[in-house]
C-alpha cells in the first residue's frame, strides 16, 4: 500500500496531504490547506514574494500537522510528491525545496508533478476513463487536454491570451469586486439577468479549440465606462451577461472537440469548475452529447495537495520518480512536455 506526503505552493494555497492507495481505491488519510487570500485581498491580487513568504512560514508546521494526523511516521512514507510547476517561481520553490530536503533527510524519492495534472486528477472517475477529454479553468490556465492513458496528455486547446479565471477576477475589479473576483462574480450573477447585455462569444467561428479573451474582457470595460456609476442591479446584469458569454464559449470548444473523435469521458477542473452555473451547463451539454460527465468535488477545484497525492500515487505506481537532486521548480512548462520528458533517474 503505497502512501505519499504531497505539497502544493504553486499559487497562493499551501496545500500538503497524506495519502495512500490500494488497488484502484486511494484514501486521504490528512490534508491540510493554508489559504492566503486575506493577505493578498489587501493588494487586489498575488505578489509573488509574499506568497513564498507566506508559504515559507507555514509548510514546516504543516507537513508536521499532516503527519501527526495521519499516525505516520517517515518509515510510513515511500515518497513525496510536490509541484514542480508551472506557477509562480518564488512561491514553488518553497514546496520543492521543502520536498527536497525531506526526501534527503528521509531518504525517499521524490514525485515531481505538473499543476494541471493536480487538476485532471482532481476529477477522474474511477471506471470507463479513457480516452478523457479535460477541460481545465483555472487563474492561469484554460486548457482543453485529451487524456489517453494514466499520465498521457496532449494539449489540443488553450487560451490566446488570459485564462478564464484571470479574466473573471479583471471583471471583478472593474466591478469593485474584492480579490479573487470568480466566486465574488458568480455570487452577484445570481441576481443578475444574463440576457442584459450581449456581450461577445469569442472564438466561436475560428474553427479550431483554441480560447481568448482579451475582447470580452474590453467589451465589459467599454459597458462599464458608458454606463458610468453602477446600481448594484446593473453589476448583476453585467456579471450575469459576462459568465454567460465565458460559459457559451466554453461549451462552444467542448462541444467541438467531442464531435471530434469518441471519448468515454469528458472531466471539468480547476479553480472556475466551482462556478455552479458552469458546473450546471456543462452538466446539460454531457446529457445532450451522451457522454460520462466528471466535476472534480468543489472543495478540490481549488488549489489543493489531495489532487497532487492522487496524481503522484499513478506516477509513483508508473516509476516516475526523481532523487532530490534533480528535482527543480519549473516556472513554465507545457503538460504535454512534462509528461513526455519525466527524465526519471531512480
Ligand atoms: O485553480 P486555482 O485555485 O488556481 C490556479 O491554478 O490558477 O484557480 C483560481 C481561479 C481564480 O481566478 C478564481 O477567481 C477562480 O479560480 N474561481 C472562480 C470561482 N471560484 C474560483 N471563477 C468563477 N466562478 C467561481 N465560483
Ligand atoms: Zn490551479
Amino acid at each position: 500500500m503505497p502512501t505519499i506526503l504531497a505539497i502544493e505552493t504553486s499559487c497562493d494555497e499551501t496545500g500538503v496531504a497524506i495519502l495512500q492507495k490500494e488497488g484502484g481505491d486511494i484514501t486521504v488519510l490528512s490534508d491540510v490547506i493554508a489559504s492566503q487570500i486575506d493577505i493578498h485581498k489587501e493588494t487586489g491580487g498575488v505578489i509573488p514574494e509574499v506568497a513564498a513568504r507566506e508559504h515559507s512560514q507555514v509548510i514546516r508546521p504543516l507537513i508536521e500537522k499532516v503527519m501527526k494526523e495521519a499516525k505516520t511516521t517517515k518509515e510510513d512514507i515511500d515518497a513525496i510528491a510536490v509541484t514542480v510547476g508551472p506557477g509562480l517561481m518564488p512561491a514553488l520553490s518553497v514546496g520543492v525545496t521543502a520536498a527536497r530536503t525531506l526526501s534527503y533527510a528521509w531518504d525517499k524519492k521524490v514525485i515531481p508533478v505538473h499543476h494541471i495534472e493536480g487538476h485532471i486528477y482532481a476529477a477522474l472517475p474511477k471506471e470507463n476513463i479513457f480516452p478523457a477529454l479535460a477541460l481545465i479553468v483555472s487563474g492561469g490556465h484554460t486548457l482543453l487536454i485529451e487524456v489517453t492513458g494514466h499520465l498521457q496528455y496532449k494539449v489540443i486547446g488553450t487560451t490566446k491570451d488570459d485564462a478564464v479565471g484571470e479574466v473573471f477576477d479583471k471583471v471583478a475589479r472593474m466591478l469593485s469586486l474584492p480579490y479573487p473576483g470568480g466566486p465574488q462574480i458568480s455570487k452577484i450573477a445570481e441576481h443578475g439577468d444574463s440576457a442584459a447585455f450581449n456581450f461577445p462569444r469569442p472564438m466561436l467561428k475560428s474553427g479550431d479549440l483554441n480560447f481568448s479573451y482579451s475582447g470580452l474582457k474590453t467589451s465589459v470595460l467599454y459597458q462599464i465606462r458608458e454606463l458610468g456609476e453602477l446600481t448594484d442591479k446593473q453589476k448583476a446584469d453585467i456579471a450575469a451577461s459576462f459568465q454567460a458569454a465565458v460559459i457559451d464559449s466554453l461549451l462552444a470548444k467542448v462541444t467541438t472537440a467531442l464531435k471530434q473523435k469518441p471519448y468515454s469521458t469528458l472531466l471539468l477542473s480547476g479553480g472556475v469548475a466551482a462556478n455552479t452555473e458552469l458546473r450546471k451547463s456543462l452538466t446539460k451539454l454531457a446529457d445532450q452529447e451522451n457522454i460520462q460527465l466528471s466535476i472534480s468535488p468543489t472543495e478540490l477545484c481549488g488549489d489543493n495537495a489531495i489532487m497532487i497525492g492522487q496524481i503522484g500515487l499513478y506516477a509513483l505506481e508508473a516509476g516516475r520518480t526523481k532523487k532530490w537532486p534533480s528535482v527543480d521548480a519549473i516556472a513554465r512548462v507545457s503538460i504535454e512536455k512534462f509528461s513526455r520528458e519525466p527524465s526519471l533517474d531512480s
